[in-house]
């Protein structure tokens, strides 16, 4: 088991990517905290976890609220004792043309996608400074490296988080903490099955791998990522589009 022992807190994990993860960290032995806004997917992922004989808690947190982001790392340490991992996966979109997007889709996605990141991210650092070591894993894509049509506000964030993991890696790294992100291609969840049949398969014949990726793809990488295995990996941004981007 790569994550034995470990405390995770997992951001968006009532579906999709977030599910994944957490039922994949829970599978290499970590405890976790998932946080969602979404209280009914949550206790649907905590029973299958613990159903499996896994350690779980759930909390309904909204990433945008940063006194519920601290309540969050405050009730992780509280029930397990300290914090190894956070991954901060929780993210959304609203999608419009530059000419067409509004102030209001904007601002959400920036709130939820980036702000969202800093907040969970800025409540978890002191407890990982302190222990002397952590993990945070951000969620970017491959979208913030390349642009895609209608999402001029999506695109900034997934940018913007790879700034910040590589400004947290380079500020952190000598407190023990490594920061790294994930950049996702097209993955089948809830998110992109609102997109047309035809995009999706635009996407699918634009990968060498041919194919769209599955949630258990990211998580792999995140458990990678999280893992010792990764012990000298940091600032990262980690494909895993089937070679969208190379
Ligand atoms: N699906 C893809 O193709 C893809 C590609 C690249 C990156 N990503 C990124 O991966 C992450 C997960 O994507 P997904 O496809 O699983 O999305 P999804 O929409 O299926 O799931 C997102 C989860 O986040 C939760 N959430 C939304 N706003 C929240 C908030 N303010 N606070 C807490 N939780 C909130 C939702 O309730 C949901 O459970 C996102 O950051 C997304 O941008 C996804």
């Amino acid at each position: 088991m790569r994550l034995k022992g470990k405390i995770a807190i997992i951001t968006g994990a009532g579906r999709g990517i977030g599910k994944a993860t957490a039922l994949k960290f829970a599978k290499e032995g970590a405890k976790l905290l998932i946080g969602d806004v979404n209280d009914s997917d949550l206790e649907t992922v905590a029973k299958e976890i613990a159903d499996a004989g896994g350690e779980v808690v759930t909390m309904n947190v909204d990433v945008t609220n940063r006194q519920q982001v601290r309540e969050m790392v405050e009730k992780a340490v509280e029930v397990f004792g300290k914090l190894d991992i956070l991954v901060n996966n929780a993210g959304i979109t609203a999608d419009g043309q530059l000419h067409k997007l509004t102030e209001e889709q904007w601002d959400k996605v920036i709130d939820v996608n980036l702000k969202g990141v800093f907040n969970c991210s800025q409540a978890a650092i002191n407890v990982m400074r302190e222990q002397g070591n952590g993990v945070i894993l951000n969620a970017s894509s491959v979208v913030g490296i390349y642009g895609n049509f209608g999402q001029t506000n999506y695109a900034a964030t997934k940018w913007g988080v790879i700034g910040m993991t590589k400004t947290w890696a380079k500020e952190q790294g000598r407190k023990g903490i490594r920061v790294n992100a994930v950049a996702p291609g097209f993955i089948l969840t809830p998110m992109t099955k609102k997109m047309p049949e035809n995009v999706l398969d635009m996407m699918k014949n634009k990968a060498p791998l041919q194919r769209l990726g599955t949630p258990e793809d990211v998580a792999n990488a995140y458990a990678f990522l999280a893992s010792d295995e990764a012990s000298f990996i940091t600032g990262a941004v980690l494909s895993v589009d089937g070679g969208i981007v190379m």
